[in-house]
């Protein structure tokens, strides 16, 4: 019996794939304050020039560094697992693979791109960082990355993640960062919030406008900040995924993949398996590509296809994406990655054109589709990735259904040994499902009425 495949260091791959090549309609440009498309320039006292070139390139294949590949071979190439065990509790015919990105150092597919940012900004002579997190998990990359690197590390970390899981400043403590709770006193941007909602357990987009703000302002001129998601460039780096796994398809003999899940938080692990796999669908391959979100944070499923802001404070660009509105503040469920109010351009581009089929869960269902895995595979998932195990354990059921040998592969974005407080909330009973309420979400919806509106949006033609 296979379980796993793996390729030798000399195997991975070593070009991401950028999935803006190939795309049927070319993307809108990222709008700034005036409604005018944006110029690198304006992007640099944010990002260093090397990244943002990435960001706004169209070449189909990008060279990864050597020295980059170096520190990725601490854990790279990641196994493909055969979910055998799953797959016997489910009594499916269908064959369930998972890349297994939760044996990087901090737990997750985040390092991924930490590493390579943090290389860039450092060749561009850059010495420290800023950045957000939800769950931790992008903090904890970061801060990984940087020590490795050799950069300063401050991460603002969103207030009901930081206090459901304290480990995660300890983490990013043990290699070099400071983390502080968001909102926090540091900045401008969370002294506004704090004083509006004293109590507020903190968003995703407060956290990006604080890490901004840390990084703009800094008077060195040696700070930029850095995203963990949504921008092109991150989904770049998070391709080697789905390159590896199609390598280790074929050593396998595995010649047609039916169905590639991954959850969705701003769109990077998802993006990251599923795109090289969007290119074959783009190519004429029919394969069902599911990005999962849950339903307390509806982004890719019922919010519009807008321009909005990445952040609370409006300090980035507009970007073209599904948003529920900047000022969002979701429901503080578990799953503290995939609490974000917008998503990747490059996902939403994807998803209008037909080439994915978003999809959102409850989180109790995310839960026992957790449990289940531990309890077979073994593995202990980030409340994120239950998401995507929940969706692939209801398309095997359905194979089982249709009879169908169908193939499924997904993302094991994390480990979730630091969020246990979530596991034992469950065990007790105490966790709810909470779809978003069509009120909250027309009244958040509002924060963008008065924004421009993507071309093919206004033409009706999405
Ligand atoms: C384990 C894990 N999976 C998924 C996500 C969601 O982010 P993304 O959609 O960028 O992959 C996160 C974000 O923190 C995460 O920690």
């Amino acid at each position: 019996m296979q379980v796993k495949v793996l390729l030798n260091e000399d195997e991975i791959p070593r070009q991401w794939y950028n999935l803006a090549a190939d795309l049927p309609t070319p993307m809108q440009p990222p709008l700034g304050p005036d409604g005018n498309p944006i110029t690198p320039d304006m992007l640099a006292p944010v990002f260093p020039m090397n990244l943002i070139e990435q960001e706004v390139s169209s070449e189909r294949w990008i060279d990864i560094p050597e020295e980059i590949l170096e520190i990725l071979y601490r854990w790279r190439p990641a196994p493909l697992h055969r979910a055998h065990f799953l797959e016997k509790a489910l009594d499916t015919p269908a064959r369930i693979y998972y890349k297994n990105e939760s044996i990087s150092p901090p737990g997750s597919h985040k390092p991924n791109t930490a590493v390579a940012q943090a290389w860039y900004n450092k060749q561009f002579g850059i010495t420290r960082l800023t950045t957000e997190t939800g769950a931790g998990q992008w903090g904890s990359a970061l801060a990984f990355a940087c020590s490795l690197l050799g950069l300063e590390c401050k991460v603002y970390m969103v207030r009901i993640s930081f206090d459901q899981k304290p480990f995660r400043k300890t983490m990013m403590e043990t290699w070099g960062a400071n983390c502080v709770a968001s909102p926090s006193t540091e900045t401008k941007a969370g002294n506004d919030i704090l004083a509006k909602l004293p109590d507020t357990p903190g968003s995703l987009g407060i956290a990006i406008s604080e890490a901004i703000e840390a990084a703009v302002t800094d008077e060195t001129g040696k700070s930029r900040y850095s995203l963990g998601s949504v921008l092109n460039h991150v989904l770049l780096h998070q391709t080697i995924i789905g390159l590896e796994a199609k390598k280790q398809l074929e050593k396998i003999g595995e010649k047609k993949v039916d169905v590639v899940i991954g959850c969705a938080g701003g769109g990077s692990n998802f993006s990251g398996l599923a795109f090289p796999f969007v290119q074959d669908k783009i190519n004429g391959a029919e394969i069902d590509i599911i990005p999962v979100e849950p339903t307390s944070c509806p982004t890719m499923t019922r919010a519009p296809f807008a321009y909005d802001h990445g952040d609370t404070a409006m300090m980035t660009p507009l970007l073209p994406m599904h948003s529920l509105g900047h000022e969002f503040i979701p429901p503080p469920i578990h799953a503290g990655g995939l609490r974000y109010h917008g998503i990747a351009p490059l996902v939403s581009q994807a998803i209008v054109e037909g080439l994915i089929n978003p999809r959102a869960l409850d989180q109790l269902e995310s839960y026992q589709a957790a449990v289940l895995f531990a309890r077979t595979e073994g593995i202990i998932p980030a409340p994120e990735t239950s998401h995507a195990i929940a969706t692939v354990i209801q398309e095997a059921k359905k194979a089982k259904e249709e009879a169908k040998e169908k193939v499924i592969i997904f993302n094991f974005s994390g480990h979730g040994l630091m969020d246990l407080t979530g596991y034992e909330k469950f065990f007790s009973d105490q966790l709810v499902d909470y779809p978003l309420p069509e009120d909250e979400l027309q009244k958040s919806l509002k924060s963008i009425e008065n924004l421009p509106k993507p071309e093919a949006a206004k033409s009706g033609r999405w």
